[in-house]
């Protein structure tokens, strides 16, 4: 017997019961990014490896030990780790940033590391994200996040909190960078081997390392925001003014450096206590050297990303609202052949104006296929067959109600049809009330 294959570890089947659930996720994006002047890019899912080591960074995590890099015929290819970099490459090679800025664009796109599994960690997940390209002004970092909170409203989530910081700019990076590594000397020899390089690379990356005796080692390590220069200062100051004239509650986590090399100045992530360790929902900030790094002018940008599955994690343990599953509005049952050319036009006729439409593809008997479409909760069924056929008229059976309507199947048939639809649906809201 051939042995079953199964999904590799840490992906996911999205399967069409739970669908209208990330239907529910991606439209409210959409519509919420959309509001706000953003539109939507599509980018490759794999691109230069090069461009995730000189963007995301060689001493980070995500480029040390979580790529899916492949060799093809001499080159080297990475499954998109995060969207960002493709996202700015893009807006590169097809001279957007040569357009009216700032650029906005949002993406909902599959991203591949290979972490530990767990919940709320997956080897393959998806993001909703954007990229604001073009502006150095605190405004920016205050509508973005401000989207973002907008979209978490939107979906109905609550007990999220925001985190804000900043990591300044590669000036004052110097001095804290070199604190850094005063505070760490003494310990070195305790820190895990990546760390230890990471110590005179960049010791910013220490702080975010997941193992347990590097974080309790950095634990008392010096803060960043005590090495801002006055440009980054005023900055952040600029953005809490901000937030707090849009009534955005934060607190300062002067511990957020974030996983990402690219970041300067603000970074932000929206976290929750309800999903477990992996709580982070959304994370995000500035990258004003990132454009430049990939070959265009220098051009201040920021964004944030979030994690759809972690999104639904908290939506489904708060008992958010879905957008309900599509229902099968009509189920048609041809009692012989005779009458199948007429359950496909009356079919064709009825979905072309938008209702979902199902009939016997099976060759099932009668008994068979009622049993067939109470399965799948027909909000109406037809039966046609020899009578129907020669009197031109067939009867619509409410199932719920087990009321039978006569209408035409000749001409007018849709136009009944929709009447009787109507008026089902009418008369259960009346019912609600
Ligand atoms: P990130 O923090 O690496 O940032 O990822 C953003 C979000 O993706 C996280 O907050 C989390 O919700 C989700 N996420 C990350 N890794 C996993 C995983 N293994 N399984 C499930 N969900 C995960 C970025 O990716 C940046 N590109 C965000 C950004 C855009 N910054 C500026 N612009």
């Amino acid at each position: 017997m051939a042995i079953k294959i199964t999904r590799p570890n840490g992906t996911e089947d999205i399967l069409p019961k739970n669908i209208s659930k990330w239907y529910s996720v991606e439209n409210a994006a959409r519509n919420v990014a959309e509001s706000f002047g953003f539109k939507e890019i599509r980018i490759p899912t794999f691109e230069n490896t090069d461009l995730f080591l000189r963007s995301v960074g060689e001493t980070t995590d995500v480029v040390q030990k979580e790529m899916y890099t492949v060799m093809a015929k001499e080159t080297k290819f990475t499954l998109r780790p995060e969207g960002t970099a493709g996202t700015i490459r893009a807006l590169l090679q097809n001279g957007m940033l040569n357009e009216a800025l700032p650029q906005k664009v949002f993406y909902i796109l599959s991203c591949f590391r290979h972490e530990r599994p767990q919940a709320g960690r997956l080897r393959e997940f998806h993001q909703f994200g954007l990229e604001m390209v073009g502006s150095k002004s605190a405004r920016a970092d205050a509508e973005v996040i401000c989207l973002a909170k907008t979209l978490l409203d939107t979906l109905g989530l609550k007990n999220i909190e925001l985190n804000i910081n900043s990591i300044g700019c590669p000036t004052c990076r110097k001095k804290y960078h070199e604190a850094l590594r005063a505070f760490f000397a003494d310990r070195k020899e305790e820190l895990c081997d990546t760390c230890k390089s990471r110590l005179e690379k960049n010791p910013m990356r220490i702080l975010d390392c997941k193992s347990p005796v590097c974080q309790e080692i950095a634990k008392n390590a010096p803060v960043i925001t005590d090495y801002l220069c006055e440009e980054c200062s005023t900055h952040f100051d600029d953005l809490k003014k901000y937030l707090t004239s849009l009534g955005i509650a934060y607190s300062i986590n002067p511990k957020i450096v974030r996983g990402l090399d690219y970041y300067t100045k603000t970074v932000f992530e929206f976290v929750t206590t309800e999903i477990g360790a992996q709580g982070t929902v959304c994370g995000g900030g500035r990258y004003d050297g990132l454009v430049e790094e990939l070959g265009g002018k220098p051009t201040p940008s920021l964004g944030f990303a979030m994690g759809i599955e972690r999104i639904l994690l908290l939506m489904e343990k708060q008992g958010a609202t879905f957008l309900p599953e599509k229902e099968l509005d009509l189920y048609i049952a041809p009692m012989d052949e005779s009458a199948v050319t007429k359950a496909m036009q009356l079919a064709k006729e009825a979905r072309e104006a938008g209702y979902t439409v199902e009939y016997d593809l099976m060759e099932r008997g009668l008994k068979a296929q009622m049993k067939y479409a109470d399965k799948k909760g027909a909000a109406f069924t037809m039966v046609l067959g020899e009578n129907e056929l020669n009197s031109g008229t067939a009867k619509l059976k409410n199932m719920q109600t087990g009321e039978q309507t006569e209408i035409s199947i000749e001409d007018k048939f849709f136009e009944m049809f929709e009447n009787v639809m109507l008026n089902s649906m009418f008369s259960g809201v009346l019912e609600e009330k």
